[in-house]
């Protein structure tokens, strides 16, 4: 198993008193397997995925157990985390500022982590960048490289923080509304290349949207994610017929299906 979360609880306890807003997640991710994590604003998912890689400090009380490919997160020492997240994951977060340094060039920062964290040479690095890039559909991509953060669209900025997640390689992705803020084309572009590295190398995905009905249409199971709780999973997403609780009988009516969006 890629991932294996069990039973994790998180409370923030920075506060005048704790607030426990992770209560008790379950869920895997196999290799090959592109599950869904999908939950309305501030349900926690977000908060999930940092948890589990433990990218919180102090302020963050963990129970429960989280492994990476085997190895026990929650209360390992910090370079043993840095080690695990460095050998196994992508993470793309929301954010692109999360990922990229505004005062670095891009093919600086995306070539130098490779030769920092994996030992890679940087002529290497250089041409498995250039060649992600170009495959992520990005225009221009040497000029690209040479340029800074803030000189690119928010659309172009998304497909260079997953060209960073990808190029070391990992086993698994985490991808934290990885595509919401991209218009539905560029979206389906995306989600094919994700989809053809889940077939070709057995690449294992974590899919977290607000967006039931797109998880329905490419996830193989989705978790429901309610106030710091899995409410639902379903296995079937395609059939949403067999999703019982009421709310995920809410999301699936709150949103337009894809086929009527694709229409309007
Ligand atoms: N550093 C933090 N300190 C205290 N509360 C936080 C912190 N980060 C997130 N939260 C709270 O945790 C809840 C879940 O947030 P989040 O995981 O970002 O939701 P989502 O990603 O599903 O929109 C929210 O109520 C949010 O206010
Ligand atoms: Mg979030």
């Amino acid at each position: 198993m890629l991932l294996n979360i069990t039973d994790l609880h998180l409370s923030f306890v920075g506060g005048d008193e704790a607030a426990h807003i992770l209560k008790g997640i379950d869920l895997s991710v196999a290799a090959g397997e592109l599950v869904g994590l999908v939950g309305e604003s501030g349900s926690g998912k977000s908060t999930s995925v940092r948890a589990a890689l433990r990218l919180y400090g102090d302020e963050a009380e963990l129970a429960g157990s989280v492994r990476l490919e085997g190895t026990e997160m929650v209360g390992a020492d910090p370079a043993t985390c840095r080690r695990a997240r460095a050998e196994s994951v992508g993470l793309v977060q929301q954010e692109p500022s999360a990922a990229l340094n505004p005062v670095r060039r891009i093919g600086d920062s995306l070539a130098e982590r490779l030769v920092r964290v994996h030992g890679m040479r940087r002529r290497e690095a250089d041409a498995r960048i250039l060649a992600l890039l170009t495959e992520l559909g990005l225009t221009q991509p040497e000029r690209r490289m040479r340029q800074y953060p803030h000189e690119l669209s928010g659309g172009m900025l998304q497909r260079v923080v997953i060209a960073a997640a990808l190029s070391a390689d990992p086993k698994l992705i985490l991808a934290d509304e990885a595509t919401s803020a991209l218009d539905v084309t560029t979206q389906a572009e995306i989600i094919a290349i994700f989809q053809r590295q889940i077939r070709e190398r057995g690449l294992g995905l974590l899919f977290i949207t607000h967006d039931l009905h797109l998880a329905g249409a490419i996830c193989d199971r989705i978790h429901v994610l309610r106030h710091g709780e899995i409410v639902e999973t379903i296995s079937r997403p395609g059939l949403f017929a067999e999703a019982r609780h009421p709310y995920t009988r809410s999301l699936i009516e709150a949103a337009p299906a894809l086929e009527r969006r694709a229409k309007s």
